[in-house]
């Protein structure tokens, strides 16, 4: 066999020295697929009574930055260790520095949503190990995903175009942040090919799009000033009107209006942006619209729940994330396209080492061109699982059982004379304040939190100072919205007075 010129056993300080004690020798293999069987077992029953536990945690850690870290010995082992001693280690140093996203009394930002179905998932995923950036290299990996998602544009009532049936289709990206930036590079791309020069491109949204969006143009080349911000009305959504007039100025300047972002759902106060308004201002000025719907897409796996959708045909892209409502754990993001060359045409660079007969054939989708990596995790497996596992019909009745509970939770709230609404209620957010002003609100927030018996988070709107409760964990029913109301109500203050008098 050729000699690569690699020291058998490199050591810090000399190389090809015999094995010492505890060592493995050459060949051996540390851990055999066998051992699977046995510490998975082991490892299965950790993540069973964990999430039968979980609720019984505190929401959240109690520890000072540096903590957890200094629990940790500062070099790698050099030895194998039993696993035993990790899945020990797991509980004495890891547990103590977890936020509980997964408890019943999360309520902060957006649920990550995770279930039984998609944790096996992940690991049949991890088991099977495959990269499917081609299609040739693992076809299984690119057709489930295809038929996950064609089943998706059905199941949420979204247009045919969307279905890799017709123009378009559907990829599973990390992330909404990922999404977007996929899309401002394709609506890049088509207004360069149109003949604009980058620094004349604008991109719109409202002031309440998700930070990802001036992100992803930033890492897509583009300026602050390339920005614009659309302003929004009343309930925080956008203004068609004042996209109409600032498309029109910048054309009328000599600039090339490039891409809108719309948000279904927004993350501070789940607005929806007219739709039909602003797609209908894309259409007519050929901008590239991007729908972002990362929170509230699941919605509409209910019908009753799809009116926000109105116009959704006029997007050029959507994204919605089944990680933040569809049980289908992080990360999971479901990005479609109404023309799928467009796409292509912007991510696609080919090497000959990506070269293969089934690729020229052009008889296959390869994912890579889909998305800014190359290679990809099968992400379609726990979806596929959650999917059978639930039937539509039991996702349907997972999301209504959480509006149910937010009205709930609304309805109480509207009786206090201690609350008031910051923005209106929507799907499974509340955004509310105490009435006696900022200080009061923020001061209700730290207490929620310090019981670490729920975890809320918040957010600015209209100037104001305002909670926000995301009702969306896979665990969270009545008790644990009945507890959430039991502690709003004994720690905030009277609506004139402080409860703490001076
Ligand atoms: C409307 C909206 N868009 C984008 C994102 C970013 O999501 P991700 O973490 O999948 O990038 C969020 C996150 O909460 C969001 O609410």
């Amino acid at each position: 066999m050729r000699d690569w010129g690699v020291p058998r056993n490199p050591t810090r300080d000399g190389a090809g020295e015999a094995p010492g004690a505890g060592e493995a020798a050459e060949g051996d293999m540390v851990v055999k697929a066998a051992t699977l069987r046995s510490d998975g077992a082991a490892a299965l029953e950790w993540v069973a009574r964990y999430l039968e536990d979980v609720g019984s945690y505190p929401v959240s850690p109690d520890v000072a930055p540096g903590e957890i870290a200094r629990r940790l010995p500062a070099k790698a082992p050099e030895h194998p260790e039993p696993f035993e001693e990790i899945l020990a280690d797991l509980d004495r140093v890891v547990m103590p520095g977890i936020t509980h996203w997964q408890s019943p009394g999360f309520f902060a930002y957006f649920p990550s949503s995770s279930c039984p179905p998609a944790i096996l998932g992940e690991l049949v995923s991890a088991g099977l190990g495959v990269n499917g950036m081609l299609w040739a290299t693992s076809p299984a990996c690119t057709e489930l995903e295809m038929v996950v998602l064609d089943w998706l544009v059905d199941l949420l009532g979204l247009p045919r175009h969307f279905s890799s049936q017709g123009t378009g289709g559907g990829v599973i990206q990390d992330s909404a942040s990922s999404a977007t930036l996929c899309a401002i590079v394709a609506a890049r791309e088509r207004s360069l090919a149109g003949g604009a020069r980058l620094e004349q491109l604008r991109l719109y949204a409202s002031s309440e799009a998700h930070s990802s969006f001036p992100k992803g143009a930033k890492v897509a080349g583009f300026a602050a000033e390339q920005l614009r911000t659309v302003p929004v009305r009343a309930d925080f959504s956008m203004d068609p009107h004042a996209l109409a007039t600032m498309v029109h100025g910048d054309r009328a300047a000599g600039l090339a209006p490039c891409l809108a972002l719309a948000t279904s759902g927004s993350t501070s106060s789940m607005a929806f942006d007219p739709l039909a308004s602003v797609g209908t201002v894309c259409q007519r000025e050929g901008l590239w619209l991007h729908v972002d719907a990362a929170m509230a897409g699941s919605a509409a796996i209910c019908p009753e729940l799809r009116g926000f959708q109105e116009g959704i045909e006029l997007a050029d892209s959507y994204a919605f994330n089944p990680h933040k409502w569809l049980l289908t754990n992080f990360d999971c993001d479901c990005f479609y396209v109404k023309d799928r060359s467009a796409l292509i045409e912007a991510l696609s660079v080919t090497p000959e080492y990506l070269r293969n007969a089934a690729t020229s054939s052009g008889a296959v989708v390869d994912y890579r061109d889909w998305q800014i990596p190359l290679g990809r995790r099968f992400r379609a497996l726990k979806l596929w699982f959650v999917l059978r596992a639930y039937g539509a019909e039991g996702l349907r009745r997972h999301l209504r059982n959480h509006l149910a509970l937010t009205a709930a939770l609304a309805e109480r709230l509207e009786g206090d004379e201690r609350f008031v609404f910051c923005a209106p209620p929507a799907l499974n957010l509340l955004c509310f304040a105490h009435v006696g002003g900022d200080e009061a609100t923020e001061e209700l927030l730290h207490d929620l939190n310090a019981s670490r018996r729920v975890l809320l988070s918040h957010t600015v709107l209209a100037g104001r100072f305002t909670i926000r409760c995301s009702i969306g964990g896979t665990w969270t029913d009545e008790d644990h919205v009945d507890e959430l109301w039991r502690l709003l109500d004994e720690l905030a203050p009277p609506a004139s007075g402080r409860r703490h008098p001076s």
